[in-house]
């Protein structure tokens, strides 16, 4: 790929997983729209979020990225939005004080509602529908009106982002985020839940040190860094349309970046070199992601290096692996050899949701909580082994107490699953789960 780049240049590259818009006059009509709308994000916001990428992508740093499979418009409040940061945050303070280095925290949120699919349509007694392809498209329910894609969805997905990432500027810069607060919520899962007491170490190690702090003169009044946090967001970047309409030149640099999001990824169905997504993340200049799957031979892995990240900059690409839990030990250490010896620099991410996932008896797609654990675990000794930096997780969560992954302390049973089970796409941690992990995950890094 060594054409001209331009926002629209995508167009001439052979591209997957986009919606059959029935009237392309409408399409283009709500496009101009959007083009013409503010940007969600600032570029600068992209270039500080890539810096500390870099900081990751050189052992100094941890990412934490987490969020929903897809976003709905039925449910946007804000309570879920708090609970889904708050979550987030208090995970990202486990993870901090077991490896004493700040961890960059990104969501999959305000944007995270195109999904892709495996097949164009479901077929239900002899009734043959487009499958649903997240919020942004068409709707859930098995009905032909509401399985037609709509343009004016796109138009909706723009301003429910814009609303959540308001209210996220909010609460991080606002006092929510108060490192004592993260912690008193800690304190509260390891006394209420059952999953908690045996990280009663690890948050009475955090008390001592806050109190260390306070007796010093550390506290959040005078010192913002413990009372602010810095939060990104990130979607996958599938609709290519959306995207473009989002994309501006920032006028400082002359660069282009894709404004619907900080940092945006290439979803694991979309990465071909070659293809129309690719071509269209290789010219903005957002931190980006790319999903690898077991399927990735290392060539194909250092080609996209290259391809997204000729300058080899630190920071610009994070590789999110997504092996399962049976391929990870056949599968990750050669990609990481293959990578590690190009002298590309990449961010590793582990994400340990995508290939955990099957169906349960009750028919219910779920993914089971020791599966995640285990892919997490190792791929941590994977990197640690190889002498490389696992830089950090990727998982999908919510702040609901959902029932629609297997296990955890809660001990959440094939039964249960049917209680409480609200995605619209794949199976998310609940609160209790997410922080089961992030506390397992201290554990382990810290010994
Ligand atoms: C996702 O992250 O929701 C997703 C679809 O992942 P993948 O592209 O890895 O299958
Ligand atoms: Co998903």
């Amino acid at each position: 790929m060594t054409n001209q780049w331009t926002p629209h240049t995508w167009k001439d590259f052979p591209v997957e997983q986009q919606p059959d818009w029935p009237d392309s006059d409408e399409l283009e009509s709500v496009l101009k729209e959007i083009s013409s709308l503010p940007p969600l994000v600032f570029a600068g916001e992209a270039r500080t979020l890539q810096e500390q990428l870099g900081n990751v992508c050189e052992g100094n740093a941890l990412l934490l990225q987490a969020g929903d499979c897809a976003e709905s418009f039925d449910s946007l409040s804000a309570n879920s939005i708090r609970d889904k940061l708050k979550v987030i945050l208090q995970m990202a303070v486990a993870l901090t004080y077991s490896t004493g280095l700040p961890v960059v925290k990104i969501g999959r949120i305000a944007g995270q509602f195109a999904k892709p699919r495996s097949s164009p349509t479901e077929t239900k007694d002899d009734l043959e529908l487009p499958s649903f392809r997240g919020h942004i498209v068409n709707d859930a329910e098995f009905d032909a009106g509401a399985r037609k894609a709509n343009p004016q969805r796109l138009l909706q997905a723009y301003h429910q982002s814009s609303s959540t990432l308001n209210l996220l500027r909010a609460f991080t810069s606002g006092g929510f985020a108060d490192l004592t607060q993260v912690h008193s919520w800690n304190q509260e899962f390891v006394t209420h839940s059952p999953a908690g007491a045996r990280y009663k170490q690890i948050a009475d190690g955090i008390t001592d040190a806050l109190a260390f702090m306070k007796a010093c003169g550390i506290t959040s009044k005078d010192h913002p860094a413990l009372h602010e946090v810095d939060f990104y967001t990130s979607h996958e970047a599938l609709l290519l349309g959306y995207e473009q309409s989002l994309t501006r030149q920032d006028s400082t640099s002359g660069e282009w970046y894709d404004c619907s999001a900080h940092m945006l990824w290439i979803g694991e169905r979309t990465r071909q070199l070659g293809g129309a997504h690719i071509e269209f993340l290789r010219g903005v200049k957002n931190p980006l992601g790319c999903k690898i799957g077991p399927t990735a031979s290392s060539d194909e892995v250092i080609k996209l290096c290259e391809t997204l990240n000729p300058e080899q900059r630190p920071g610009r690409l994070t590789l999110i692996t997504r092996m399962g839990t049976s391929l990870i030990t056949e599968r990750l250490p050669e990609l990481i050899q293959g990578v590690q010896d190009s002298g590309h620099p990449v961010v590793w991410a582990c994400d340990p949701m995508h290939g955990n996932t099957f169906s349960a008896d009750s028919g219910l797609k779920t993914r089971d909580f020791d599966d995640v654990l285990e892919e997490t675990r190792c791929f941590f000794n994977i990197h640690r082994d190889l002498g490389t930096w696992a830089g950090g997780i990727h998982i999908e969560l919510t702040g609901d107490n959902v029932t629609e992954c297997l296990g955890g302390a809660d001990k959440v049973s094939d039964e249960d699953l049917a209680l409480r089970y609200e995605t619209m796409c794949d199976p998310r941690l609940n609160a209790s789960q997410s922080l089961e992990l992030a506390f397992q995950v201290s554990e382990q890094l810290r010994n």
